[in-house]
């Protein structure tokens, strides 16, 4: 793994079972940049993150490690990632709070997530109304150039490239890199079985690690129109598995069929989710590995954050 190399960070909350949804428009993304060779990769698990809806210890680890196995059965290798968690390297907490003192709080008030929670009336934690700043932190102590993310967390991107020149700006260092969002545009986002996004808090998911009875399950209950013509949504998934020059005709051919269609797109998506399927089913007996990978992990990340860390205090001043 070379030094010069640009990096590549990001990350993923442990917080239930992954879909497809974050696959495509998320984890994919990340392991063929990291396949392309061309980025020293920082993968984390945002343990702090999840835990403004995750208050359960048990539920807690089992997610940890199933994001860590989905993250190995998609085909990181540990070897060639600094694959750690957020919560074993301290910086991260650390440098949220000194962002979270340059910040004012009418900024983060224009965050996406904080005014969609707002308008529902939710009672907003202060971690998730901070989350842009810990998000921030995680990106910017490794000096990212690119983060690979689903379309709606470009904002968080934004804000972290504000905090950076904001930071810069006041201290008048250039310590921070501003990071890029890379975000695949064929696939913003994946609609679930419902139509609106796929989402494990709408119920409308076809997890990732489905069984081929599960998957025809979910397809059969894709909602559909009665115009009798194109099934958006079943197409939308379609084509996340078969090229769209393979589909059109057929679509055509069956308009209206969407039985033929839903069964085409189960057998399509099986073929497709098998192979991740059986490599995440062998990890399970090796949990073990789990553990010794997140202690590497951990050990690399905190090198390159402290490091990190030691010039951002020497610039604000409290190191001397
Ligand atoms: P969920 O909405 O199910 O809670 P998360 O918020 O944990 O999912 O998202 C994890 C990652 O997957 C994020 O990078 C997000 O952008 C991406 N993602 C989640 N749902 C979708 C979707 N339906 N389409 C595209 N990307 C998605
Ligand atoms: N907020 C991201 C999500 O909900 C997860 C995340 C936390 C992240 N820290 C990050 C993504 C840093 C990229 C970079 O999916």
């Amino acid at each position: 793994m070379s030094d010069q190399k640009p990096v590549l960070l990001s990350g993923v909350k442990p917080s239930g079972e992954p879909h497809i949804g974050n696959y495509f428009g998320a984890l994919r993304q990340q392991v063929e940049l990291f396949e392309s060779g061309g980025y020293r990769c920082f993968i984390m698990v945002a343990d702090y993150h999840a835990l403004n809806t995750v208050q359960n210890a048990g539920e807690m680890r089992t997610c940890i490690y199933d994001l860590v196995m989905t993250y190995l059965a998609i085909g990181l290798d540990p070897k060639k990632v600094v694959l750690f968690k957020q919560s074993d390297v301290p910086a991260h907490t650390e440098l949220a709070w000194i962002f979270d003192s340059i910040t004012t709080m009418p900024y983060l008030m224009r965050a996406h997530a904080f005014k969609d929670a707002e308008a529902k009336n939710k009672e907003i934690s202060v971690g998730t109304f901070n989350y842009p700043m810990l998000m921030a932190a995680d990106i910017l102590l490794y000096d990212a150039t690119i983060v690979p993310v689903g379309a709606d967390q470009k904002q968080h991107i934004e804000i972290a490239r504000d905090t950076a020149e904001k930071f810069n700006h006041i201290f008048k260092d250039d310590v921070f890199r501003l990071p890029e969002p890379y975000i695949a545009s064929d696939v913003a986002v994946v609609p679930g079985t419902d139509g609106q996004k796929m989402s494990k808090s709408y119920n409308n998911v076809i997890p990732l690690f489905a069984s081929r009875e599960e998957i025809a399950k979910r397809v059969m209950n894709i909602v559909t129109d009665s115009s009798g013509g194109r099934p958006e949504h079943v197409y939308a998934i379609h084509k996340l598995v078969r090229s769209e020059e393979e589909l059109v005709p057929i679509y055509e051919k069956h308009q209206g069929q969407y039985k033929v269609l839903k069964e085409m797109l189960i057998e399509d998506l099986d073929r497709y989710l098998a192979p991740m399927r059986v490599r995440y089913a062998g990890l399970r007996s090796e949990l073990g590995i789990v553990e010794d990978i997140l202690a590497k992990g951990a050990e690399e990340a905190r090198a390159v954050s402290e490091r990190k860390m030691e010039r951002v205090k020497r610039v604000i001043g409290v190191t001397f």
